[in-house]
């Protein structure tokens, strides 16, 4: 605390990110990395990157870039907004369309929401979710305060399907609905077909999930060219250049390799699969994950024991002491080989203390 703090930043209580180890040896499943490494084409890209680039300022309105995820997702490069990954793009979006408004989101969603909440006097109301960690709708559909979901949600990994988003979106056509598809590529339905008929939603995407590029720090929004525009005048009010020349041609990279992008999420729901089927057969619980994560929870052991077991076996994952999820546990989804070792250390934990 400084006396040159302003009020404002003396009483921010700013986001947490997962641990990021030094070490090699720990399997690392807390912060939802992609397991595997991106594309050839990706590090090909970065190798390909000359002086003269470095040099020059970077596109500032990453038209390849843009361009490249336009062509991906059918929509024009007008309805695509990039930015130094999803965090930044949301922030941006928080300030541009939500700042001093009544804001809906989850009890149990990303912790970085009620963090811009503040930071950007909203008038935040965190909607419960049901029993099964399942979206109340109803109740988002009944507050004509503006939307933001997470879908898949966090750390749940629960989806809902695209006609759900739909009967939200045009509950009420004047409220702003953010729809936020960091988990975008593991299974879930995605929204953004419904941006040509919808001038009230915008859609978050990732590229640290499911590129495997949490690295390069790349996030994007797609929504009509008005919103955009909207999100165009606060980025060119705090930083003009947030993608530099390496992240730019990298990402365009990535983009461009759908046949990766394929295959490696399939990988991924294939260890999913492994890692759900080996710890309900030990006990756990584990909600359905349209994610690379899951989210579970044991029949008799408390989440923290098993935690700081996995913990001093070197195997990090997530937890939180917020009352409602305080027994369970957010587990990425790693390499087979990885998830193979978790479920023999699980066991290993699990028949220690039941027999
Ligand atoms: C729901 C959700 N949204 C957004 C992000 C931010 O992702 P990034 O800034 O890496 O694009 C995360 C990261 O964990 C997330 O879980």
């Amino acid at each position: 605390m400084s006396r040159f703090w302003v009020e404002k930043i003396a009483g921010l209580e700013p986001y947490v990110p997962g641990e990021q180890p030094a070490s090699d040896t720990l399997i690392k499943l807390n912060t939802n990395e992609h397991a595997l490494p991106p594309a050839d084409a990706v590090l090909t890209a970065v190798r390909d990157i000359t002086g003269d680039q470095l040099r020059r300022y970077p596109d500032p309105t990453a038209e390849r870039l843009r361009s490249a995820i336009a062509a991906a997702e059918s929509v024009s490069p007008a309805q695509v907004y990039v930015g130094n990954g999803s965090d930044e793009v949301l922030a941006h979006l928080w300030f541009a369309f939500l700042k001093g408004q009544r804001v809906q989101t989850l009890d149990t969603t990303y912790g970085f929401y009620p963090v811009w909440a503040a930071l950007y006097d909203v008038d935040l109301t965190e909607v419960p979710v049901l029993d099964d960690f399942s979206v109340d709708l109803e109740a988002l559909k009944n507050d004509d305060a503006a939307v933001v979901l997470a879908n898949p949600n966090a750390p749940t990994g629960r989806a809902l399907p695209r006609d759900e988003i739909v009967a939200l979106v045009e509950s009420n056509r004047d409220r702003l609905v953010v729809v936020d598809e960091a988990y975008f590529g593991f299974g879930a339905e995605t929204a953004v077909p419904l941006v040509a008929g919808h001038d009230n939603l915008v859609v978050t995407r990732s590229l640290s999930k499911s590129h495997g590029l949490a690295g390069l720090r790349v996030g994007y929004a797609i929504a009509q060219a008005e919103l955009i525009e909207g999100l165009n005048r606060v980025k060119n009010s705090f930083n003009s250049y947030p993608l530099d020349a390496v992240a730019q041609s990298a990402a365009t990279a990535a983009i461009e390799d759908m046949q990766w992008l394929e295959a490696a999420s399939q990988s991924v729901r294939d260890v999913r699969e492994v890692m759900s089927a080996g710890l309900e057969a030990m006990g756990f619980e584990v909600l359905p994950s349209q994610a690379n994560f899951i989210f579970i929870q044991h029949n008799t052991l408390p989440g923290k024991h098993i935690f700081d077991a996995l913990r001093s076996r070197d195997i990090l994952v997530r937890r939180w002491d917020k009352q409602r999820i305080k027994n369970w546990l957010r587990v990425s989804v790693g390499t087979m080989a990885q998830a193979e070792q978790l479920l023999v250390v699980m066991r290993e934990i699990v028949s220690a203390e039941t027999g």
